[in-house]
């Protein structure tokens, strides 16, 4: 079965991120001329899926407003005449269907993305957690899913990062660390740097069984006292049905404020309207 659908849990409180976070959600938070959410559903697009579903919590119902209709703005720029601005608002509400289920307790990613599973059905599905934001240039879920389709099992990605960092990650163990696509033996959550299993930290990007939706409905609070998909994603390793695929791409931790910074100064470099003066700009500051 194709992957059609995918899920982006964005429910979190977003505390790394206060002040800004207050009372925007941080997925609304802009990185150069868009909110982080644009760049997780461009992402999708970019892997032909558009079926999308975003996890969110009471008080961040402003999530989906962002893809849905606006007609006052419609309008106003339609009688101005200013019509590239008002292809680019209708962009956004037709380049996806978008959906929201509410997660209405903060009990872990494993339960954010278990609260979709009536949307998702029985269906092999995408999950982007927004925080990590890959190079737009490239097409990891896309590759993801080919590897989902040829292994015929769940698929993460994985990036090596430094061994002092990896307890932020989920870590996996493999026999060979060195391959670009490799079986997965057992998945941890957010390890002791001295006893992880390897320095390759999961970044956010999975394709998965719908079978996973009974695993993370019997699991008990695991790191932190969260319901945690990489449990879940350990009892598939288990089963022998888990694949690690390496990214080798750019990618910023949105969620904090650094990664956040060196978001926005490399997405605005890279840009091709004002990326040329921006670059300009910057150099006064090496
Ligand atoms: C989550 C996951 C973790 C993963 C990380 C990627 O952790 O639980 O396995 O490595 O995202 O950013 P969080 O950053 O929400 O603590």
């Amino acid at each position: 079965m194709p992957v059609r659908k995918a899920v982006i849990p964005a429910a979190g409180l977003g505390t790394r991120f206060l002040p800004a976070s207050k009372a925007v959600p941080k997925e609304l938070v802009t990185v150069v001329d868009r909110p982080i959410i644009q760049y997780t559903v461009e992402e999708l697009l970019r892997a032909g899926i558009t079926n999308i579903c975003i996890v969110s919590s009471p008080g961040k119902e402003s999530l989906t407003h962002h893809f849905s209709s606006n007609a006052k703005l419609e309008s106003a720029l339609e009688d101005k005449g200013k019509t590239d601005l008002l292809e680019e608002v209708k962009r956004l509400q037709d380049m996806a269907d978008i959906y929201s289920v509410m997660q209405n307790q903060p009990l872990g990613l494993g339960h954010a993305v278990w609260v979709a599973r009536e949307h998702v059905e029985d269906e092999p599905f995408a999950v982007l957690l927004p925080d990590e934001l890959m190079d737009p240039a490239g097409n990891l879920v896309g590759e993801m899913v080919e590897t989902f389709d040829d292994r015929g099992a769940c698929v993460v990605a994985v990036a090596q990062v430094p061994r002092e960092e990896i307890n932020l990650y989920g870590s996996i163990d493999v026999d060979d660390q060195s391959a670009e696509t490799m079986w997965v033996n057992s998945v941890i959550e957010k390890p002791d740097p001295d006893t992880a299993p390897s320095d390759l930290a999961l970044i956010g990007r999975y394709v998965l069984e719908p079978d996973i939706f009974d695993v993370l409905g019997k699991l008990d609070p695991g790191a932190g006292g969260e319901i945690q998909l990489t449990d879940a994603l350990n009892v598939m390793a288990e089963r022998g049905r888990l694949v690690a695929k390496r990214y080798r791409g750019r990618r910023w931790d949105a969620g904090t404020k650094q990664g956040f910074l060196e978001a926005t100064v490399a997405l605005a470099a890279d840009h091709p309207e004002f990326g040329p003066d921006f670059r300009n700009y910057i150099r006064q500051f090496a």
